[in-house]
């Protein structure tokens, strides 16, 4: 019997051209998206720069479910588990991040290892003679399914049987490798908590918005202007600090052509990414010395490739981008059908010139943060989809935009002009690929 949840009625929700508003305003799909897609893929957790030490935690979570990232007494492990207490299920750490020795769950004070397994519980005599078993794993904080790293990224699934992370990775690797390596040493450092922030739509309206390319000189448009308006009063030239900003800012005046020419890939797994030899990030500045530490330490071709390599999003679905030229990442937390959790963080690539950080803080504070000229836009848009997608009488969401025009670069790779739908397209394809048990 076909009902709106079975996998033929799914399936119908997504053609090669469009998705159906259900994906937006459904709660059941919601839970299933958690349970089919939040629940099998590879989510985000942490980096391990903020579990530098013994007992470094931060807190987070896998779609709905709290998790928990620390780094064992030891110093080496580090372990990913679900953040539940192994008496009556309460989160035991809600501190977003921290050093602690053991976690003791505040309802009745059972006290856990940072691997899990559970210490010591309060007035232990209660549990003598009646079966009770300290050791079993089913009183501790249970491990996540599967955890994996790439390059300090910290990464977990909870299901056993997802896809694999080397196969899900493969393709995307280079967008890691070139944030990276933007560090001499080849190692980048969090710093601060990062930006925290609601928003009140879907999560797939902020992952759709990341390799958006037509929407910039729309949406964004009263934020170049004011920068166009001011530019004509200022000599930049005298003003260098000045130019910090507006080399940030001036790009989203761009027209389409030029997001055109800066090209989408999009990969296996819904990921992919816009821009490459030219984005919005490719006319920056270059910060004095910083190329001859890189050629130095990578080679005088690999440096010269990373710094000439500027991709704009790369996208991590169904949870995460990063950005390579300004070492930056946001990822997205799902709260409900209509209610998301944006985080934003901003990394040092160890060794550079303090001048490249802070490049990438002003970029975080102009462009993602909660009082940013452009990240406000866009929520306020993630908002209209929200609202407007109640509409019944139209149903669809068209996704053909340079249909049929992308070249397939390698197997499952394919790239686009870069105000395609492509990349609409691939992650919505994932997305009932995940949905209907094929990944
Ligand atoms: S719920 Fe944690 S000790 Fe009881
Ligand atoms: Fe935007």
């Amino acid at each position: 019997m076909t009902t709106p949840y079975s996998n033929e009625a799914i399936a119908a929700l997504v053609e090669p051209r469009r998705y159906h508003r259900r994906l937006f305003t459904d709660p059941g799909l919601f839970d299933l998206e958690m349970e089919r897609i939040f629940g099998r893929a590879w989510v985000y957790v942490a980096h391990e720069s903020q579990l530098a030490k013994p007992g470094d935690y931060v807190t987070t979570r896998i779609g709905t479910q709290p998790v928990i990232a620390v780094r064992d007494k030891d110093g080496e492990a580090i372990h990913v588990l679900h953040n539940r207490c192994g008496h009556k299920g309460a989160t035991v750490v809600e501190r977003p991040c921290g050093n602690a020795r053991k976690f003791r769950c505040q309802y009745h004070g059972w006290v856990f290892n940072p691997d899990g397994s559970l210490f010591a519980q309060p007035h232990p005599i209660g549990y003598r003679d009646c079966g009770f078993d300290r050791a079993d794993p089913r009183y501790g904080m249970p491990r996540v399914a599967r955890q994996a790293e790439y390059r300090g990224f910290i990464f977990a699934s909870l299901s056993e049987d997802g896809p694999d992370f080397d196969a899900f990775i493969q393709e995307i690797r280079s967008s890691f490798d070139n944030m990276i390596d933007r560090s001499p040493v080849g190692r980048l450092e969090l710093v601060g908590q990062g930006f925290r922030y609601l928003k009140r739509s879907n999560w797939k309206a902020f992952m759709d918005n990341l390799d958006d390319a037509m929407h910039p000189m729309v949406t964004h448009q009263s934020v170049g202007d004011a920068c166009k308006d001011y530019l004509r009063d200022v000599d930049l030239a005298q003003d260098p600090e000045l130019n910090r900003y507006v080399e940030i800012i001036n790009p989203f005046n761009s027209g389409y052509d030029f997001y055109d020419d800066m090209g989408v890939t999009a990969c296996p797994y819904g990921n992919g990414w816009t821009g490459g030899a030219s984005s919005i990030h490719s006319e920056y500045d270059e910060v004095p010395g910083y190329r001859a530490l890189l050629r130095e330490a990578h080679g005088r071709e690999r440096a010269d490739e990373i710094l000439s390599t500027n991709r704009h999003n790369t996208i991590v679905y169904p949870s995460m981008t990063l950005k390579g030229p300004i070492q930056n990442i946001r990822i997205v937390r799902p709260l409900s059908v209509d209610r998301s959790i944006i985080e934003a963080y901003s990394f040092r690539p160890v060794g550079a010139p303090d001048e490249v950080f802070r490049r990438n803080v002003i970029y975080s504070n102009l462009v993602n943060s909660p009082a940013s000229m452009v990240g406000t836009d866009d929520a306020e848009m993630y908002e209209r989809l929200q609202h407007g997608l109640r509409t019944e009488a139209q149903e669809w969401i068209d996704t053909s935009r340079y249909f049929g025009r992308e070249e397939e670069i390698r197997p499952g790779v394919r790239v686009a002009p870069g105000t395609s739908d492509l990349s609409f397209r691939n992650m919505y394809q994932t997305w009932k690929d995940y949905m209907t048990g094929v990944l």
